[in-house]
C-alpha cells in the first residue's frame, strides 16, 4: 500500500481537518481521521497509521477497498470511453442490464447514480404504474413506507421521514405517503387501500440501527401486496449483494419483489451506480422522455458494475459473509453483560447497542478509531460494523478484541 511520493499530501491530518472547517457545508461530524490510501479491509490515514475498516462505505465496499478485478475493469473502460449520455447507446450497457437482472431474477434495469435517486426512480414508477396500470385517479396514489426508514436526502424521500433531524427545516414536503411501524403486518394492511401503489421498505433496517424483522414479515408483506393489488419495493441500496450471506436480503425469505433498489456497492466503491430492476410489467411503464439521468448506464458505471456482478455471481462473497456473520455474532455475543446490551445480526452486518453507562455510540467508535478500528455510531448508542465481504476471519476475531478492549 506505499503510494508513490508526488500521490502523498504534504499536510497533517489535523491540518487538513482543521482546513475543511471554513469552506465545508457542516452537514457530517465524520470521526477525526485522514484517509489517504487503503486496499481491501484496510485503510492508512496521512501519517502512514492503518485502520481496519470496519463500515466499508456503509456497504459501499462490500469487495473491499480497491479490489484488484473491478480496478482493473475500470482501468480498462477508462482508457477506451467514460460517457456518452443516454442520447446515444454505448456498448457495456446491454450487458450490464442482462446480468443484473439475470443476478436478481427480475426482467429489466433501470440505471441510475445515488441510491436516492434509485429510490426516487421507484417512487415515479410506482405513481406511474397506479395511474396507467391500476387505474388509480391522476394524483391520489399513495406510497405506504415505514417508520425510522432510511431512503436518503432529497426533499421528497425526507417527506415521510420519521427522523426530525432529517426534516426540521426542510419542508413543505411530498404528499402521497403513509407511514406504518415497521415489522407490523396488521398496521401495513390496515393502510393499503385502493390508492395504494406500493409499499417501500428496506428489508432491514440500516440506519435504524439494523433492525430485522420478525421471520415471516417479509414473506407476509409479499402476499399482502399482491393480494391487494400493490407493488413491493425492497430497497436493498445496504441490505443488497452480498452484505447478509445471500445476494439479496428478501431471499432469506424467498421473497421476489416488484421492485428492487440498488445501489452502494453495486459501484465496487468506485463511481457511484445505483439501479431500480424490476418485472416488465412494472418497469415497462416508463416512456421516453418521463425519465432520466445524464450520467446513469455511462459505460464506465456499467463496466464497474458488469465487473461488480461477476463478483456476486461466484457466491463466493456471499459464502463469506454467511460464515464469518458465525464469527462476528459469537464474538458479539460473549460481549453481552459486559459493555454490549443488545445486538442484531445478520451476515456480517450487525448493530450493536451499547451500555450508556460505558459511554456514547460516538465514544465507543474514537476509542475503536485509537485501536486502528473504523466504525460509525447510529442514534446515540448504537454502533454499526459492516466490515468488507472480503475481510478474514483473524482480522474480524482482532475488530471484536478492540471492542472488547474499548468497553473494558
Ligand atoms: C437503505 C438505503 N436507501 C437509500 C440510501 C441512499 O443512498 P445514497 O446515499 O447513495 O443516496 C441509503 C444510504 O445510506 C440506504 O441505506
Amino acid at each position: 500500500m506505499t503510494a508513490p511520493a508526488q500521490t502523498r499530501t504534504t499536510r497533517s491530518s489535523a491540518d487538513l481537518i482543521r482546513a475543511e472547517e471554513p469552506v465545508l457545508a457542516h452537514n457530517y461530524h465524520p470521526l477525526p481521521v485522514v484517509v489517504a490510501r487503503a486496499e481491501g479491509t484496510w485503510v492508512e490515514d496521512v501519517e502512514g497509521r492503518r485502520y481496519l475498516d470496519m463500515l466499508a462505505g456503509y456497504s459501499a465496499l462490500n469487495f473491499g477497498h480497491r479490489h484488484p478485478a473491478l480496478i482493473e475493469a475500470a482501468h480498462a473502460q477508462l482508457d477506451r470511453l467514460t460517457l456518452t449520455s443516454r442520447a446515444f447507446h454505448n456498448d457495456r450497457l446491454a450487458e450490464f442490464a442482462e446480468r443484473l437482472a439475470a443476478l436478481t431474477g427480475l426482467d429489466m434495469v433501470l440505471p441510475m447514480n445515488t441510491g436516492a435517486e434509485a429510490v426516487e426512480s421507484g417512487i415515479k414508477v410506482a405513481r406511474k404504474w397506479a395511474y396507467d396500470v391500476k387505474g388509480v385517479p391522476a394524483d391520489r396514489a399513495t406510497i405506504v413506507v415505514a417508520a425510522e426508514n432510511f431512503h436518503g436526502r432529497t426533499t421528497t424521500i425526507v417527506s415521510f421521514s420519521t427522523d426530525e433531524t432529517a426534516r426540521q427545516g426542510f419542508g413543505p414536503f411530498t404528499p402521497g405517503f403513509r407511514i406504518v411501524p415497521y415489522n407490523d403486518l396488521a398496521a401495513l394492511e390496515a393502510a393499503v387501500d385502493e390508492t395504494t401503489a406500493a409499499v417501500l421498505l428496506e428489508p432491514i433496517q440500516g440506519e435504524a440501527g439494523v433492525l430485522i424483522p420478525d421471520e415471516g414479515y417479509l414473506a407476509g408483506v409479499r402476499e399482502l401486496t399482491r393480494r391487494k393489488g400493490c407493488l413491493f419495493i425492497a430497497d436493498e441500496i445496504q441490505s443488497g449483494l452480498g452484505r447478509t450471506g445471500r445476494t439479496l436480503a428478501v431471499e432469506h425469505e424467498s421473497v421476489v419483489p416488484d421492485m428492487l433498489l440498488l445501489g452502494k456497492a453495486l459501484g465496487g466503491g468506485i463511481v457511484p451506480v445505483s439501479a431500480v430492476v424490476g418485472g416488465r410489467d412494472v418497469l415497462g411503464v416508463l416512456r421516453p422522455g418521463e425519465h432520466g439521468s445524464t450520467f446513469g448506464g455511462n459505460p464506465l458505471a456499467a463496466a464497474v458494475g458488469t465487473a461488480v456482478v461477476e463478483l456476486l455471481e461466484t457466491g463466493e462473497f456471499q459464502r463469506r459473509a454467511a460464515e464469518l456473520g458465525v464469527v462476528l455474532r459469537g464474538g458479539l455475543s460473549a460481549l453481552l453483560g459486559r459493555g454490549v446490551v443488545g445486538f442484531r445480526a445478520r451476515g456480517l452486518w450487525a448493530g450493536v447497542d451499547i451500555d450508556p453507562a460505558v459511554g456514547t455510540g460516538r465514544e465507543i467508535g474514537e476509542r475503536l478509531m485509537r485501536e486502528g478500528v473504523l466504525v460509525k455510531d447510529t442514534h446515540g448508542s448504537t454502533i454499526r460494523l459492516a466490515p468488507p465481504l472480503t475481510i478474514t476471519a483473524e482480522e474480524l476475531t482482532g475488530a471484536l478484541g478492540a471492542l472488547e478492549k474499548v468497553l473494558a
